[in-house]
């Protein structure tokens, strides 16, 4: 027996699925998914298949022709669930397994209708990656084996049902998916709600609330030119379509990139266009770890650094290179303070991790992010552009709807550019932790000239872009004086900002530098954004003095049964 995935049960001595057939029934009532899912395996196969599951209850397990078969649910453990063990006694091709899921599933968020932007209708909706799939489907839950599915879901009459794959139509209250392509199951994702739609090209459309869906379209109405330099970039777009979904606000990421419907947040729609590199990277995941797969957590950064340097190529080709260079440069600030955080827990900041007993969402930060960008920078630098890209390319094909490990992207790159590993030093990138001495640095007329004017106080006129306003916030000389955050508020009214990335840079400086004026707005963002990236620096900072501690507990009370499963488990940690 070997398990090749930390986080899974699978065995890769058994037979493997290459397709699902997934019937659910939606019921908002009692807050649970009555499901059917049909599992093909490669071949009919005897012996034992072990699944994943958390959190199922299982109501029978059949053969293709309605036979029972004998299966063993096994006792839940904290990181991967239940493994459930189903017997083969004659040869098998099809697993049939009758279940409900539980109204706490992991992958999933049960809305109230106050909860959604209309307020009159509930909403359900998916988050899978990295290892919740198995709360909603019992399966091989390793994003080395791919699979392609159908579904069939059965909604409220009220709502419609959208899905990260083909739309076959609907027959009365249900609603049919096809994903022809195989993907790995973190990718497995729908939703349910009052949905309204709006096509931006031949291939691209937006879903939102209704009430959301004309500024939605304002906001991401440059996604064809973004396909199309992808494209130029990385070869031709494998996935049919590039729907964007529009989600609650208590969705807790920027972006999730399902197959054909990328999985937005709503604060994303700033009226200025300046959030689109999540589109951007939302998009370049289309490539970089929905067609080539990090074959498990452990080399999560060849899915998220490939697609961080990549969202900033796409940035390049379209607005320039100082914009990609700010971006760069904002990220590195970023990396510096994840690395920071992780100060007793320094081997979570190596490109390649070991998260045997971890679990994947509390090993997340932006280290696999931002320092595999540098070091694929670092890569493209020591190569040349021309070479680097023609070896990235070649990567993609040969690795096509296939999983890939470091020592293959390793071997890969060591036999198209022969000794350049070496050159940059790989080993300490990707087994070291911190950054190397020698990282990339971004190179930026428009940097500088902010951090020169950070270094002089308050500036005369506003920095023109959101990027810049970050930057110039982050590079205020530290402490920074209420007086100054004081005066800098008067002229700008950074509190009353709606772009959430300046806001929230704003709100955090202000925290951490005692300027307390923000402690009302701070509650407003706490208590209507979801997205983790806002929620989790703001009651750090809120947490760490005492004057404010009270403020993040009696805030984190009354809303943590609005957050999102996952959001909720990382600020208990925050305030622990
Ligand atoms: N795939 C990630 C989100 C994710 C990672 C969800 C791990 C669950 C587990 C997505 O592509 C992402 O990276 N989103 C970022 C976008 C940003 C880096 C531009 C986010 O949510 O902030
Ligand atoms: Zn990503």
């Amino acid at each position: 027996m070997a398990r090749r995935d930390p986080h899974s049960y699978n065995d890769d001595t058994q037979a493997e699925t290459v397709a699902l057939d997934w019937r659910a029934r939606v019921d908002f009532a009692t807050r649970t998914l009555v499901a059917e899912a049909r599992l093909h395996l490669r071949a009919a196969s005897t012996g034992n298949l072990d699944l994943d599951t958390r959190g199922l209850a299982i109501e029978g397990v059949f053969d293709g022709e309605g036979r029972q078969l004998a299966y063993t649910l096994h006792p839940e453990e904290p990181i991967l669930g239940s493994r459930l063990e189903v017997a083969l006694v004659a040869p098998t091709e099809v697993v049939k397994i009758r279940y409900r899921t539980s109204p706490e599933a992991s992958a999933l968020q049960w809305l109230e209708p106050a909860q959604t932007a209309g307020g009159t209708l509930p909403f359900l909706f998916s988050q899978c990656q990295a290892i919740h799939a198995r709360s909603v489907v019992p399966l091989q839950d390793t994003p080395r084996l791919r699979i392609r599915f159908t579904a069939e879901l059965e909604v409220p009459a009220d709502l419609v049902a959208v899905m990260a794959a083909a739309d076959r139509g609907r027959a009365g209250n249900v609603a049919r998916f096809e994903m022809p392509e195989a993907i790995p199951p973190y990718l497995i994702a729908f939703a349910v709600g009052d949905l309204a739609t709006r096509d931006l090209s031949r291939r691209a459309r937006v879903v939102a609330e209704p009430s959301l869906l004309v500024a939605a379209a304002e906001e991401f109405a440059g996604v064809e030119a973004m396909i199309a330099a992808a494209e130029a970039l990385f070869g031709p777009y494998d996935w049919e379509r590039f729907d964007m979904l529009v989600m609650p606000s208590s969705f807790p990421y920027g972006g999730m990139e399902n197959p054909r419907l990328t999985f937005l947040t709503p604060t994303l729609i700033a009226g200025d266009r300046s959030n689109v590199n999540v589109v951007g990277h939302e998009l370049a995941h289309a490539w970089t770890g929905n067609l080539v797969t990090n074959a498990n957590a452990e080399h999560f950064w060849l899915n998220e650094g490939f697609t961080v340097y990549a969202e900033r190529r796409i940035i390049e080709a379209l607005e320039g290179r100082e914009l990609a260079e700010l971006h760069a440069a904002l990220g590195r600030r970023e990396l510096d303070a994840a690395i920071a955080r992780f100060g007793s827990r320094p081997e979570l900041t190596k490109l390649r991790t070991q998260l045997a007993g971890v679990d994947p969402d509390e090993a997340f930060s932006l280290v696999p992010y931002e320092k595999g960008y540098l070091f694929l920078r670092a890569l493209e630098e020591a190569a040349g552009r021309g070479k680097f890209d023609a070896w990235l390319r070649a990567w993609l094909g040969a690795h096509r709807f296939g999983a890939v490990t470091t020592d293959d992207f390793l071997a890969s790159f060591e036999a198209a550019l022969p000794g350049t590993l070496a050159r940059v030093g790989a080993e300490r990138w990707i087994d070291a932790p911190g950054i190397p001495d020698g990282a990339p640095r971004a190179v930026s007329a428009r940097l500088d000239a902010i951090e020169a004017a950070a270094r002089r106080g308050p500036p005369a006129t506003e920095p023109p872009t959101p990027v810049e306003w970050q930057l110039y916030l982050e590079a205020l000389p530290r402490p920074v004086s209420v007086d100054t955050l004081r005066a800098l508020d008067e002229k700008f009214a950074l509190t009353r900002r709606t772009n959430h990335e300046i806001l929230v840079t704003w709100l955090e400086l202000a925290l951490v530098s005692g300027y307390h004026a923000v402690v009302p707005r701070v509650e407003e963002v706490l208590g209507s954004v979801g997205r983790m990236k806002y929620l989790r620096p703001l009651y750090v900072a809120l947490a760490s003095d005492p004057r404010t501690r009270p403020v993040a507990e009696r805030t984190f009370a009354a809303a943590k049964a609005r957050y999102h499963p996952i959001a909720r488990q990382v600020i208990e940690g925050v305030l622990r």
